[in-house]
């Protein structure tokens, strides 16, 4: 932690950040919220040495993890923000974010504290502006009522469609996806999982 974080800190006191400045030579950025212990950060970042990848995690165990991970695979294209995603996105340039995950955000199942879900109007409209046009933004829960709260808001929202012709789509995690360690243990309880892509929006052509 000592040694490695400070090399890939992201800041957020920059306004109008351009995330391709944070790496040496990706020709693109994506963004993982939550990554938890962030095996699917170095999965993603194993499989796409071109692209850049930044995650956000408040959570100090799960950075230390990913560090770990990151440093005995050697992967120089990683990027960490230790702390709320929100913060992250308020600063970066408009259009600058091509893929986004979500995978099993705490569902906060009391009503009172629906509130604090991480999906909410405010923050698809700080996505809508991070993401690139055609860009995907994958998000996976076991929760049934966080499934319907989220295709609700994504639906109400004008700058995202959602991806699915059939109920594959949202039953079987995509080939690309790797298990993540809090899907091992939903599986592990009897739970159902549901993956859901939804795409920005491509700008519409004038009449
Ligand atoms: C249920 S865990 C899932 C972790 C991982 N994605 C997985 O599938 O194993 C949800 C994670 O989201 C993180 N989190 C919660 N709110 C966040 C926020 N505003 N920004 C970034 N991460 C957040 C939590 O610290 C936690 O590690």
């Amino acid at each position: 932690m000592a040694n490695l974080l400070p090399q890939l800190v992201v800041p957020t006191h920059r306004p109008n950040l351009d995330p391709l400045t944070l790496f040496q030579d990706a020709q693109q950025v994506w963004l993982e919220i939550g990554f938890g212990a962030g095996e699917h950060m170095v999965y993603q970042a194993k499989a796409h040495p071109h692209v850049g990848l930044i995650g956000c995690e408040p959570y100090l165990n799960g950075v230390a993890k990913l560090l770990a991970r990151m440093a005995r695979e050697r992967l120089s294209n990683l990027r960490v923000l230790q702390g709320d995603a929100r913060d992250l996105l308020d600063c970066l340039a408009p259009g600058t974010i091509s893929r986004a995950f979500l995978l099993f955000p705490d569902p906060w199942p009391k009503t009172r504290h629906h509130k604090r879900r991480f999906i909410s109007a405010e923050t698809l409209d700080q996505l809508a502006r991070a993401l690139k046009p055609g860009a995907l933004f994958r998000v996976a829960t076991d929760i049934p009522d966080y499934c319907r709260w989220t295709l609700e808001r994504f639906c109400a929202h004008n700058a995202f469609e959602w991806q699915a012709d059939s109920p594959k789509d949202w039953r079987e995690r995509a080939d690309d996806w790797p298990e993540t360690r809090y899907e091992a243990k939903a599986l592990k309880a009897g739970r159902n999982c549901v993956y859901l892509t939804f795409k920005k929006i491509e700008a519409q052509a004038g009449p």
